[in-house]
C-alpha cells in the first residue's frame, strides 16, 4: 500500500455519500477494539462533511479515513472528533497526517478556539502531544452540556455520569493558542495511556 496515492483534503459536500460508512467503520472498530465511542448517526457525520468541518482521505475514490471538528460552548472550544482509518490501510502514516489536516481546519476556521480532543487511544494521544495539545482535567474543557450528551451513547457513560463529568475513562487534552508552545516530553503519551490503564482497572470508584 503506498500512502503517496491517498489524497488527504478538507471534505466536500459530494463526500456526504460516505456518511454511513464512516458510521460502519467507526462503528467496527469499537466493537473490535472493545472500548467506548459516543456513537454518531450518519445524518450528524453528512452534517459535518455538508458544513465544512471535515477531512476525508481517499485512495481513489474509496474513503479510507476520516475526522471532524465541532465547536462548543459558543465557539470558544473546537473538539476534533471521529478519526478513523480503514483497517486495511493502517500504520502508514494516515491517522497523523488526517489529525494534521483537522488541526489545520480547526484553525483556519475556529483561529481563537481553544481546541480539545477526549480519548483512550494511544496513538491519538501521541498525535495530539505533536501537535501541541497538553493533558488536562475534564473541567478546563467545554462546560457545553450539549457535547457530553454526545457520550450517552458510550459503555462507559456511567463512569463519566457517576463521577459528575469531572473524570472518565478517557484522558482530556487541550491546544489553548494562547500558550506558547512547549515541547513535551516523547515519553507523555505513554504516561497518559499507562493512567488510563490504570483508570480502567479501577473503574473509577
Ligand atoms: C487509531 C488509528 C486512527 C491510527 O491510525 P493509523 O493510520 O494506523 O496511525 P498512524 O500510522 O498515523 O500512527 C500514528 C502513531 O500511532 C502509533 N500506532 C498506530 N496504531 C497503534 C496501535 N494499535 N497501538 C499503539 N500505537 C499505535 C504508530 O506507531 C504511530 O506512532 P509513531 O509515529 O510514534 O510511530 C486507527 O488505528 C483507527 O482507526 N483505530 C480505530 C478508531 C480509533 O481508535 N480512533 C480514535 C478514537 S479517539
Amino acid at each position: 500500500m503506498n500512502k503517496n496515492s491517498i489524497n488527504i483534503i478538507f471534505a466536500q459536500p459530494e463526500h456526504a455519500d460516505y456518511a454511513e460508512q464512516i458510521c460502519q467503520l467507526i462503528y467496527e472498530s469499537a466493537l473490535q477494539r472493545g472500548t467506548g465511542i459516543a456513537r454518531r448517526s450518519p445524518e450528524y457525520i453528512a452534517s459535518k462533511i455538508t458544513g465544512g468541518k471535515a477531512v476525508v482521505a481517499l485512495s481513489g475514490d474509496r474513503l479510507v479515513g476520516f475526522s471532524y471538528i465541532e465547536c462548543w460552548g459558543h465557539g470558544d472550544y473546537v473538539a476534533t472528533s471521529g478519526l478513523i482509518v480503514d483497517p486495511e490501510f493502517r500504520h502508514l502514516g494516515l491517522a497523523g497526517e488526517i489529525k494534521k489536516r483537522t488541526f489545520e481546519l480547526a484553525r483556519l476556521r475556529f483561529p481563537f478556539a481553544k481546541l480539545f480532543s477526549i480519548t483512550t487511544s494511544l496513538p491519538v494521544m501521541k498525535l495530539n502531544t505533536r501537535l501541541g495539545y497538553k493533558p488536562v482535567t475534564f473541567s478546563e474543557l467545554t462546560q457545553d452540556d450539549e457535547f457530553w450528551q454526545g457520550c450517552e451513547g458510550c459503555c462507559n457513560y456511567d463512569i463519566l455520569k457517576r463521577n459528575n463529568r469531572r473524570m472518565c475513562l478517557c484522558t482530556g487534552m487541550l491546544y489553548d493558542p494562547k500558550t506558547p508552545l512547549v515541547k513535551q516530553s516523547w515519553w507523555s503519551p505513554y504516561a497518559m495511556a499507562i493512567k488510563n490503564a490504570i483508570k480502567k482497572i479501577f473503574h473509577l470508584k
